[in-house]
């Protein structure tokens, strides 16, 4: 039985705490920010394999007081560093500190290289004098640590980086959701997958595209290369071969008109068909269209949900400039969507009483460091 920490957006906590019940975690705290979870090495590489809206999935090793540079020093050279890589492979340190800062221990960089000395001198000391290096791109061993009030937690990443990094989006010119959050997003609306889906303002996708890799039965880790997990001594080579085996199985056929997407610009729905396209969907799968809200119709006659991310700014003079698009969402859903529910997630909560109906529930949450709702409506 091994613990893990797996982070995730905040607001989303319980939505990765019931997904890695799911995995079989026999325990599953949602924190913020994260859920501490407990369960066999199982759990971990199902998360990393089948979770929708974990970020990272960090093994948690050690915990320790960490009040000072030399505790902290101390208590990473104390760890039995060459039972988990030898000197050959490589390794990196991330350090965050948080909490009630030590004015000897409040700078992160620092912390950092204390960390890295503690570890090379241990490898040093029982290899006889042969050091691994560090990679900061590709490491066999992704050292995270988190210092809070004076205590210190060892984690090992297993996941290599966040799981927001799909590989099916490849076109970094706009500024997509996460798609993490945007499948997050989408597990809050309680879309069953089997009714129609559709985005307004889709931007470059991600909600139509999440949509169609849950419809679709997809493993999300299936479009990822490799994690640092298959480098560690414990690593189960079957059991993960037989997970990965299992996942490319389940994967099932998208039904034609189910998910939909639309957004006014023609270059973010190029971007769109293109990620759609990596991530294994075509029209058939996610048809995509280019249409000014103004104009916006039913995608199709069966009642479904709508889930958008509208613009909402950040400037001065947003709120003036993007309120009449909200207040035309409110209308247009009301008198186009009879039957649907509608869920917009914005950051911005004056802009959101422009929407004009009333919200059925409310949902905090963050994007980053901007706090966000999504709000719910149902269109009777
Ligand atoms: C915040 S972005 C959506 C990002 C998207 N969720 C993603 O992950 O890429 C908002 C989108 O709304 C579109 N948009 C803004 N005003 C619109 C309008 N009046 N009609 C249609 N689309 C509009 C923009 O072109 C932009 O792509």
């Amino acid at each position: 039985m091994s613990r893990y920490f797996v982070t995730c957006a905040r607001g989303l906590e319980a939505v990765t705490a019931s997904e890695m019940l799911s995995f079989g975690a026999t325990k599953a705290d949602p924190v913020p920010g994260g859920v501490a979870v407990e369960g066999g090495q199982e759990v971990m590489y199902r998360a990393n394999l089948w979770s929708r809206t974990a970020n990272r999935v960090l093994q948690v090793l050690r915990s320790f007081p960490a009040r000072n540079p030399d505790e902290l020093y101390q208590g990473f050279h104390s760890f039995k560093w060459e039972t988990f890589f030898r000197t050959a492979n490589t390794f990196s340190v991330e350090c965050t500190l948080g909490g009630r800062l030590n004015p000897q221990l409040n700078h992160s960089h620092y912390a950092k290289l204390r960390i890295k000395d503690a570890v090379v001198d241990r490898m040093r000391e029982k290899s006889g004098g042969a050091r691994p290096d560090v990679d900061v791109e590709d490491p066999d061993l992704p050292i995270v640590a988190y210092v809070r009030d004076g205590e210190c937690t060892i984690n090992l990443d297993a996941s290599g980086g966040s799981l927001h990094e799909r590989g099916y989006r490849l076109d970094g010119a706009f500024a997509p959701l996460k798609e993490t959050l945007a499948a997050g997003l989408i597990e809050l609306s309680g879309w069953n997958g089997r009714e129609p889906f559709f985005d307004p303002m889709c931007g470059s996708g991600t909600l139509p595209i999440e949509a169609a890799l849950k419809a679709g039965n997809v493993a999300p880790g299936l479009l990822r290369k490799r994690y640092p997990f298959q480098r560690w001594p414990d690593y189960h080579q079957e059991l993960w071969d037989r997970l990965w085996s299992e996942a490319k199985a389940a994967r099932s056929p998208v039904s034609e008109g189910l998910i939909f997407g639309a957004d006014r610009s023609g270059r973010a729905l190029l971007a769109a068909q293109e990620n759609a396209r990596n991530a294994g969907f075509g029209a058939r799968e996610i048809l995509f269209l280019k249409q000014e809200f103004a104009s916006i119709q039913r995608p199709t006659e069966v009642p479904g949900v709508i889930v958008v991310n509208p613009p909402y700014g950040e400037r001065l003079g947003d709120v003036e400039e993007l309120a009449p698009l909200y207040k035309q969402m409110g209308d247009l859903f009301k008198q186009r969507f009879q039957g649907w529910r509608a869920y917009v997630f914005t950051g911005n909560l004056e802009l959101a009483k422009h929407v004009g109906l009333r919200a059925t529930r409310r949902v905090p949450l963050f994007n980053g460091p901007i706090e966000c709702r999504l709000l719910e409506y149902k269109l009777y």
